[in-house]
């Protein structure tokens, strides 16, 4: 299937469905010597894996990853990396009444339209599975640019009316919906557990924050930063907007109070005094930390009967009510806040290696010359 590279000279290609043998991932690009552990890799795909809590599917699967080539001795190889995670808890029967069918807000009348039919058990390449292998490169990713002192941090700052009013970074492995509030994770508990009474889900809004930027990554005109890492953004399932420092405030803003003033920093170099810009100006990071607002839809797979239309073998279509067995999240976010750090270093791991080209200097001093 075309569209499952990513990256220009970090790059990945993911791979598998959600009911077949595995899903996984290639990472080719990665320079030779990064340090990094099987341990370290898994500690990302466990954040990520399904079985965590009452909100989250219950579908268990241990997720444990193989590594198949490009590590050595715990050090990157500089060849391709390639990862793979077994699937071992699907229950594809669940699926076989809405074969034919097309749930409504997934991705099953689409496919079956672009392909002329679907897998679907699980929903096949269109499941929240497929980002393992986003999770397992950007472990990767963010272990090369935590040792540029690059960080990246994403959590969940609402859930359907709740909102975390507290940014306590210390609470968000505190809580099984990943809010910096411990508060607001209580009061979105019970706002789920009603829902969940109901057989319906909820939308949630995911923010990202990188610290430790350099200023200078990005290349304008298309692969301006804020460009790239809004489509990264975007190609996680479920996600429908995107916003950078204020967002979508900025059309109800005056230039006055959008523009973030310059002044000198302690070591006579220029900082910016505010960031409503998120980091980015021009498509290149200005040193200042990114700043980005992800918006997460509702599941879409609820187990209350929905209208809808199925295609029968004769190619016509008929209307129906369906109802979803299979296990599915309650809401999307917590378990997608791995993937939106992941999606994050890949962007950023990239665009360090690009930059690497961007003036003479650098090139002359990386040759000795
Ligand atoms: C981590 C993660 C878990 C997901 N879990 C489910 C799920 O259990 N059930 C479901 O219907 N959709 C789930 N989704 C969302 C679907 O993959 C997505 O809505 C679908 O592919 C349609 O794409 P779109 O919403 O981007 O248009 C999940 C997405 C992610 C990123």
């Amino acid at each position: 299937m075309a569209g499952s590279g990513f990256g220009t000279l970090f790059r990945i290609t993911t791979f598998g469905e959600s009911h077949g043998a595995a899903l996984g991932v290639i990472v080719d690009g990665c320079p030779a010597g990064l340090e990094i552990s099987e341990e370290e890799i898994q500690a990302e795909l466990d954040k990520r894996k399904p079985g965590q809590s009452r909100f989250t599917t219950m579908r268990q699967e241990g997720d444990k990853v193989e590594i198949l080539s490009g590590i050595f001795e715990g050090k990157t190889t500089g060849t391709p990396i390639c990862m793979m995670v077994r699937n071992q808890d699907h229950h594809s029967a669940d699926y076989g009444n809405i074969a034919d069918s097309f749930r409504p807000g997934h991705a099953d009348y689409c496919f079956t339209e672009k392909y002329g039919f679907r897998d679907y058990r699980g929903g096949g390449r269109s499941s929240g599975r497929e980002t393992i292998g986003r999770v397992a490169a950007g472990a990767i990713a963010k272990k090369l640019l935590a040792s540029l002192g690059i960080q990246i941090t994403a959590y969940v700052r609402s859930i359907g009316p709740v909102v975390a009013e507290k940014t306590d970074l210390s609470m968000i492995e505190e809580n099984a919906l990943r809010m910096p509030d411990a508060d607001a994770a209580k009061a979105a508990e019970s706002y789920l557990d009603g829902l969940r009474s109901e057989t319906d889900s909820s939308g949630a809004l995911v923010e990202c924050r990188v610290t430790g930027m350099i200023p200078g990554l990005g290349d304008p005109v298309f692969d301006k930063l804020d460009a790239l890492l809004a489509g990264a953004m975007m190609s996680i399932g479920a996600v429908k907007g995107v916003e950078f420092g204020d967002g979508f405030a900025v059309a109800a803003a005056k230039g006055s109070e959008n523009n973030d003033a310059f002044a000198l920093d302690e070591n006579g170099k220029p900082v910016k005094v505010t960031n409503h810009s998120g980091g980015v100006l021009g498509g290149i990071s200005d040193g200042s930390d990114l700043f980005m607002r992800i918006a997460f839809k509702p599941t879409p797979s609820i187990a209350q009967p929905q209208k809808t239309v199925k295609k029968n073998p004769d190619g016509t279509y008929e209307e129906e009510e369906m109802v979803i067995h299979g296990r599915h999240d309650p809401i999307i976010a917590p378990r997608a806040v791995p993937v939106v750090e992941a999606m994050a270093a890949l962007v950023l791991a990239d665009a360090v290696l690009k930059n690497l080209s961007s003036k003479m200097d650098g090139i002359k001093t990386f040759y000795g010359k």
